[in-house]
């Protein structure tokens, strides 16, 4: 029997830069309680939020991905042309095919690089990077450019009590490349099927965009549905035991633990999962949802970078990251701070 070579990896992967785009208008809870029946104080005690970003017609998402990219790679400290895959992930990416990856690597300059995009809604960063590890670590790629990016408010409806107030636009990105030693945990990584209904599009393409599906005869534009209130009980206690567990993959203790960095889903959410955590008061929490929303897979790179722009945390120090959402699916680990 023949054997094959295998190509040899490096021994371990970092995040080596991160980078942010936020869209220009803010969308304040008075513009939203304009559209539904609430409060700004309801909002901002339920949820954490007091304002969010919606992007405006240029600030598509590709655009957002390569302005968030390329603050990334400025900061890695690498040229696009050493970029030799690219993954995007994005649950709001309109075309169903190419994927948006092909054209950010080309406008990037990481001329023919592996592109491809993933759907993991809220947990798609914390996907990519394990992706991105396992293939610097298997010697499949080098230097991997990751961007999370999303439109949310091209999907939801903005006179949904459950939904209007929660989701936003933006993009952030990393660049993740080989490392002497570990600047990436293990993965501790999964999903719930049986639970897809809890948050997703109302209908599919097809059946949308045919009236004699409605009613009024009208096409009818998707949007996101979701059962708040059993999401939120499934992110704030199922999603600390997946913390907890990648913690333990990482051997990072509690006390050895320096900055927590969690999806933006609902302040509430990071509140509960911090205290299930028993993390110390100094660790550093994430609180980026006040400010941007819940921007799904890009929520955790913007938490990132605005955590490192404000001088709050330093490189080299521990940081725990966990993406959780639509699928139902999540992902954590434990990372350094670039
Ligand atoms: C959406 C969310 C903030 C709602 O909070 P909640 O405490 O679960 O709210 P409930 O749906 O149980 O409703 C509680 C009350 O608030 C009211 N309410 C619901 N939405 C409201 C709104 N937008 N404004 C004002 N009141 C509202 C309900 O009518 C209900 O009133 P009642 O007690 O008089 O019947 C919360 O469920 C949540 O954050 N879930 C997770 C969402 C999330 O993270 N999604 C993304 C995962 S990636």
């Amino acid at each position: 029997m023949s054997t094959l070579t295998l190509r040899p990896g490096a021994p371990a992967s970092a995040i080596l830069g991160v980078g942010g785009y936020r869209p220009r208008r803010v969308v304040t809870n008075a513009e939203i309680c304009e559209l539904i029946d609430s409060s700004d104080e309801w909002i901002r005690t339920r949820s954490g939020i007091t304002e969010r970003r919606w992007a405006s017609e240029d600030e598509t998402v590709k655009m957002m991905s390569i302005e968030a990219a390329r603050k990334a790679l400025g900061r890695a400290g690498i040229e696009p042309g050493q970029i030799d895959t690219v993954i995007v992930a994005t649950v709001t990416h309109l075309h169903q095919t190419p994927a948006i990856a092909t054209t950010i690597a080309s406008e990037l300059g990481a001329t023919g690089a592996a592109a491809f995009d993933i759907s993991a809604a809220c947990a798609g960063f914390c996907y990519a990077t394990a992706m991105a590890d396992s293939f610097i670590r298997s010697g499949s790629s080098t230097y991997v450019l990751i961007v999370g990016v999303e439109r949310l408010s091209d999907m939801t409806d903005k006179t949904d009590r459950s939904t209007a107030f929660i989701f936003a636009d933006g993009a952030g990105a990393a660049v993740i490349g080989p490392s002497d030693t570990p600047g990436i945990g293990p993965v501790v990584w999964g999903s719930d099927g049986d639970q897809s209904h809890l948050i997703e599009q109302t209908q599919p393409w097809d059946k949308a965009m045919d009236g004699d599906n409605f009613p009024d005869g009208e096409p009818h534009w998707p949007m996101l549905r979701m059962e708040g209130n059993p999401v939120f009980k499934w992110a704030s206690y199922t999603m600390a035991k997946t913390a907890a567990e990648a913690m333990d993959a990482a051997g990072v203790r509690p006390e050895d633990l320096d900055v927590f960095a969690p999806h933006q889903a609902n302040m509430r959410i990071t509140d509960a999962m911090f205290r299930a955590l028993k993390l110390p008061s100094d660790v550093v929490v994430a609180r980026d949802i006040a400010r941007q929303g819940n921007t799904s897979a890009a929520s955790i790179p913007l938490a990132l970078e605005a955590l490192i722009e404000s001088g709050e945390v330093h490189s080299g120090q521990t940081c725990l990251i966990i993406g959780f959402g639509a699928g139902l699916v999540f992902a954590g680990q434990v990372i350094l701070i670039p």
